[in-house]
């Protein structure tokens, strides 16, 4: 267990961040650290025909009806209509059979998550979170002036909310991401009720279930519906494939809606988003299949890895986390020099790396990639190379291996 609030920011970000003013570096305290900045943290721009498993995106993009209902809204982009808003915010409600002043909407769930960790962490309130475990939220911590504690997973890769609890009895956040990113590991119900029930006065529990369609896990939702301290988050982000168009909730009491809100407000919604997120609830084939398929690929794959004698960890998303048997960062660039970029690395277990599950075809050349990798046919200095101007299109010369969470 190890108390850290050191951080490493993404390279553009960490370069401005070292040169900011005084009024600049009050300012970060509101930088919403995302996905996105911490996948690509050390890759300038991909080729065209970049294999892309290293953001936790869906290669599947928005469904069908999520397309037409956004293309359709297009020419009304000249208003704000909140009613869209009001719409989904009903339709979120009625599914989850929650009151509509217990749902909010967002552009993605990144914003809510750092205003949450805004509102409840402080100097005198910690942050505890999972190690290896989704890091925005200490970003956000560390903005606060909060104690950022990590607390191992445990054996069976669940967060070990026993020992979360006994880490910080100055908690104010006890964050819990189930699955877990980027392990893809589920937290149980009932261990999220111990915490919730055993958490010191004044904290929250706040339960992000960006990944949950991808499981078969049971929800915390109830949680919210009995009225706990807990803010629950979901995004259009994974499943539902609108990572592009930005959409997400948070649900909760409305006392720590209000909360929240002071940090940044809501509903400055883009209407595409919104159309297209009503579109895709109102799908009920879209979550089966999508579940269905990223199930049957990620079998696919861990079949083959088992055949060939590589170790992973068993995961219920859309991503894993794979042993590279070395520094990883050695096999990171060995991919990237195949066209393939895989995810980054969480210092607690430095020799894995993220894959994020692909389409069936992208996965193949992953599986072919690999195997030379790991045979040593491909190295990240020598090997098959890629063109040279490809090559300097790709890569930042970073001098740091790892982005420190
Ligand atoms: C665990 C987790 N929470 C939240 C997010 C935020 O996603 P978005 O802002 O796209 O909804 C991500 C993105 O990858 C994530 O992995």
């Amino acid at each position: 267990m190890a108390n850290n609030n050191e951080l490493s920011l993404p390279f553009a970000s960490r370069r401005s961040f070292l040169s900011l003013s005084a009024a600049a570096s009050a300012a970060v305290a509101f930088r919403i650290v995302t996905e996105p900045m911490l996948a690509h943290a050390r890759v300038l721009s991909f080729p065209k025909d970049a294999i892309r498993i290293d953001a936790n995106e869906n290669p599947l993009g928005p469904s069908t009806s999520a397309r037409e209902a956004a293309s359709a809204i297009v020419p009304q982009g000249g208003r704000y209509s909140d009613w869209l808003t009001d719409d989904l915010v009903k339709t979120l409600a009625e599914m989850e059979g929650l009151k509509l002043e217990q749902v909010r909407v967002y552009a993605g769930s990144s914003e809510p998550l750092h205003h949450t960790v805004a509102a409840f962490a402080s100097p005198q309130r910690s942050y505890v979170t999972a190690d290896p475990g989704y890091e925005a939220g200490t970003f956000a911590a560390t903005a606060a002036g909060a104690k950022v504690v990590k607390v191992p997973l445990t054996k069976g890769y669940a967060h070990d909310v026993k020992a979360m609890l006994a880490a910080a009895p100055d908690a104010g956040v006890f964050y819990v991401c189930s699955p877990n990113n980027p392990t893809g590991t589920l937290t149980s119900h009932s261990d999220i009720e111990y915490l919730v029930e055993n958490k010191p006065k004044g904290s929250i529990v706040l339960v992000d279930e960006a990944y949950i369609h991808f499981a078969d896990a049971v929800s915390a939702m109830d949680l919210v519906k009995a009225g706990k301290d807990v803010i629950l988050l979901r995004t259009f982000s994974k499943i539902y494939g609108m990572a592009g168009l930005r959409c997400g909730a948070a649900f909760g009491r409305p006392d720590l809606l209000e909360k929240i809100e002071h940090y940044g407000g809501w509903n400055f919604m883009p209407i595409t988003a919104l159309a297209a997120a009503s579109a895709s609830l109102k799908d009920a084939e879209l979550v089966p299949e999508r579940k269905r398929i990223n199930a049957r690929i990620r079998g696919e794959v861990f079949a083959w890895l088992d055949h060939n004698g590589y170790s992973y960890v068993p995961s219920e998303s859309n991503c894993f986390m794979l042993d590279t048997k070395r520094p990883a960062k050695a096999a990171i660039d060995a991919m990237a020099k195949q066209n393939i970029f895989i995810g980054r690395i969480w210092p607690a277990w430095p020799t894995y790396a993220r894959i994020t599950i692909g389409t069936a075809s992208e996965m193949e050349q992953f599986q072919a990639a690999w195997q030379k990798v790991m045979s040593g046919a491909v190295t990240a200095s020598a090997g098959a190379m890629p063109s040279p101007g490809e090559l300097g299109r790709r890569k930042r010369n970073l001098d740091e291996d790892v982005i420190r969470g």
